[in-house]
């Protein structure tokens, strides 16, 4: 999505070659029209799957899975991070290693809201480590819904979550790849093909 990439050469803060900061358009401060437009560029993307049902994780994946649920017309789902006490005991959970934090947490969604006659796409805000991913990759398969595809706004292609979904046979698409980036210069993967 060019007016995306213009967006990240523009605004995009590269702290090292690894982490780019994002926040006065996508991760602190949210533009709306930019958010909603990325929700129609999945829905034209992925709109032949006949999607019922858009899955995210707490908490920056939020506003991108409900703009796709908009341009799509379905709900969606946020998997939780931590059990609360007012969930009911019916949960799909998946273990998530976080490389950042160094930490292990569960993700967690309530079975009520994913069904085997579902068709999921999942929606993050970034594809870097695939760790997160993966665990709402493996929910979705638990509850038997066919996963459709997995839509990123950003993808550090550089780091293993891409490889990570793809040895799991799943769909992607990411809306801006990064070949590579270091402070003042970003490079980016043409998009090819959908
Ligand atoms: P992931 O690839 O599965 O997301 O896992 P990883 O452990 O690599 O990333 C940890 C968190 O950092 C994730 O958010 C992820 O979205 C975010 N992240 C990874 N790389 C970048 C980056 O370059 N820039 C920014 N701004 N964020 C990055 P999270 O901990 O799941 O939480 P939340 O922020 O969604 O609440
Ligand atoms: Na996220
Ligand atoms: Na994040």
């Amino acid at each position: 999505m060019k007016e995306l990439e213009e967006r990240i050469r523009r605004e995009g803060a590269i702290l090292s070659e690894t982490v780019l900061k994002v926040d006065s358009f996508l991760n602190h401060q949210v533009d709306t029209e930019l958010a909603l437009a990325t929700g129609r560029e999945f829905a034209r993307v992925f709109g032949d799957e006949k999607i019922t049902k858009v899955l995210t994780i707490e908490a920056s994946g939020i506003q991108f899975a409900m703009a796709a649920g908009i341009a799509l017309g379905v709900p969606f789902v946020y998997a939780k991070k931590k059990k609360a006490v007012t969930q009911s005991d019916k949960l799909y959970v998946a273990p998530v290693h976080s490389f950042t934090r160094g930490e292990t947490y569960q993700v967690s969604v309530d079975q009520r809201y994913l069904n085997a006659g579902d068709r999921v796409l999942i929606v993050d805000d970034f594809l870097a480590t695939g760790a997160a991913l993966v665990g709402l990759v493996d929910i979705v398969r638990e509850s038997g819904a066919e996963l459709v595809g997995v839509g990123c706004i950003i993808e550090k292609s550089f780091q293993e979550g891409r490889g990570l979904l793809e040895a799991k046979g799943v769909r992607i698409h990411s809306l801006a790849r990064i070949a590579s980036m270091k402070p003042g210069e970003v490079h980016f993967i043409e998009e090819t093909g959908n």
